[in-house]
């Protein structure tokens, strides 16, 4: 697809995406809090983006690699149950590597609806599976997809809705906050719709903490070019001198905790704004929840879904899992 038909491609964009100033408060409210909280996603800058490319490329960093491989081995059985003509929804899109795989095996899908809150990533993965797959019919939208969206029709008659929702992201929401996701969810599928998902599993806390803290220090890399992306679009002066990553596994909530550790008690500047972090103080930048399938399988279900069938990889390091709205 050339420049020209690209800028063709209609996109549907949310003028409610943050923008610097909402950034600016969002991060303030969050370090003026008792226990600081950074929103994860402004992790995802244009190098936050390729750091966590190359972290899904780690053999360490298992989720991607084994997600990838649960979908290879079973995407006979997979398109069978999803069956013909689905409107394909994928919420955080991303690099679009995974969609492939569906895109490359469904029945005859009625279109696909890519949903990312960076545009550039956004346009050039609906630029790269428009070319590889002409017969379908990509219609991406640019937005917050915690926030309500409104999903585009696609131009040929669809048959039921499927959400695509890979990479285990659900394990990055609290644990209310992921059930009224899915309760959203279920009221986008409508009746006879689906969700096909990627949930990490509870496993060895030795793996896990591997997982989040690689040895090449990428994970490390990409939390820590948050301090970078602050200095430069919010007037903060961090020297990461004097912070380090830190990433553990609380067994008691089920999830790894990763943030960034003060090496001193200091005080940042936010352009006219001052923030004051004791030595050994951390500011968590994410949570990754792990669940057992009996867990997940208890929230599906409050939510308003019903589990069709659930495929994990051997060692039952992850599961990727179909769901329908409950009739
Ligand atoms: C995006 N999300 C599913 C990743 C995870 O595994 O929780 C985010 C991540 N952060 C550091 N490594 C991976």
């Amino acid at each position: 697809m050339t420049q020209d038909e690209l800028a063709k491609v209609p996109l549907e964009c949310d003028d409610r995406l943050p923008g610097r100033k909402q950034m600016r408060d969002d991060v303030i409210a969050g370090l003026r809090r008792s226990q600081k909280m950074i929103p994860a996603k402004y992790l995802y800058d244009e190098q936050g983006s390729i750091l966590f490319d190359q972290i899904c490329d780690l053999e360490e960093y298992y989720p991607t690699l084994t997600e990838m491989g649960i979908l290879r081995d079973n995407i006979d059985e997979i398109k069978d149950i999803v069956g013909p003509n689905c409107l394909l929804i994928e919420y955080g899109s991303g690099s679009g590597d995974k969609t492939r795989i569906l895109l490359e095996h469904l029945i005859t899908p009625a279109g696909y609806v890519p949903i990312e809150i960076s545009k550039e990533a956004l346009l050039a993965s609906a630029k790269r599976l428009t070319a590889a797959y002409p017969h379908v019919c990509v219609l991406p939208v640019c937005a917050d997809f915690m926030q309500p969206i409104k999903i585009p029709t696609s131009i040929k008659a669809a048959g039921q809705r499927l959400i695509f929702f890979p990479g285990s992201t659900i394990g990055n929401m609290a644990p209310e906050e992921s059930t009224a996701f899915l309760m959203r969810c279920a009221t986008v599928c409508g009746p006879g719709g689906g969700m096909l998902i990627g949930v990490d599993l509870k496993k060895d806390t030795a793996k896990l903490e591997a997982a989040y803290d690689d040895t090449e220090g990428v994970s490390a890399a990409f939390a820590m070019n948050v301090l970078d992306r602050f200095n430069r679009e919010l007037d903060a002066n961090f020297d990461s001198s004097k912070f380090c990553y830190h990433s553990v596994y609380n067994h008691e909530d089920g999830r790894i905790e990763m943030g960034i550790k003060s090496l001193a008690d200091q005080v940042v500047g936010f352009g006219n704004s001052e923030i004051a972090f004791a030595q050994d103080e951390v500011m968590f930048t994410e949570f990754s929840h792990k669940f057992s399938l009996g867990q997940w399988q208890e929230k599906a279900n409050r939510a308003g879904f019903d589990i069709v069938h659930v495929w994990t990889d051997p060692r039952q390091l992850f599961s990727v899992q179909y769901m329908t709205v409950q009739s």
